[in-house]
């Protein structure tokens, strides 16, 4: 079982939709079996709630379940995932500072847009302080590096089924 975590400020937008749509392309790609994922965030600001009302009807649009409630990413996160991946710098910085403190300074950390060619560095931009708008290119941008980091993890791991 390869243990995914996706990681964001909030945990409301970006990251439980991350793992919405990841967890919904396993489901129609019959891979659900060979995965875990979470998602968390750096900030403890919505602890215990539901995501975004914005992030919910972008799911909802795209028919994709969704259902989360927001946590802090914690020590363990750092033992238990195999792949952790921040949705933009100021998350990956966080990240890793968090894993020297926490005892695993070896941990890597990943960027999302870095699984996508050509897209290296790129964040999944905040989308709290805009509107529907910006959830609508959050969704594009991570059903994009979704397939790649799926097809990368897949080729890395030989899972073919
Ligand atoms: P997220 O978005 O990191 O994608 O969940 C945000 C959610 C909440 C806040 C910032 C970003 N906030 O400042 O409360």
């Amino acid at each position: 079982m390869i243990r995914v975590l996706f990681v964001c400020l909030g945990n409301i937008c970006r990251s439980p939709l991350a793992e919405a749509i990841f967890d919904h392309k396993l489901k129609i790609s019959g891979l659900n079996g060979h995965f875990k994922s979470d998602s968390a965030g750096t900030s403890d600001f919505h602890i215990g709630e539901l995501p975004d009302e914005r992030t919910i009807q972008c799911a909802i649009k795209y028919e994709i379940p969704i259902n989360h409630r927001g946590r802090q990413v914690n020590r363990t996160d750092f033992r238990d995932f195999d792949y952790i991946i921040a949705m933009d710098d100021n998350n990956l910085r966080n990240l890793n500072n968090l894993k020297v403190r926490f005892g695993y300074p070896k941990k890597e950390i990943h960027l999302m847009r870095d699984f996508v060619p050509g897209s290296n560095g790129l964040p999944v931009p905040d989308p709290y302080y805009g509107g529907q708008d910006g959830f609508e290119e959050i969704y594009k941008i991570l059903d994009e590096a979704i397939d790649h980091f799926l097809t990368n993890v897949r080729e890395r791991h030989q899972i073919y089924v």
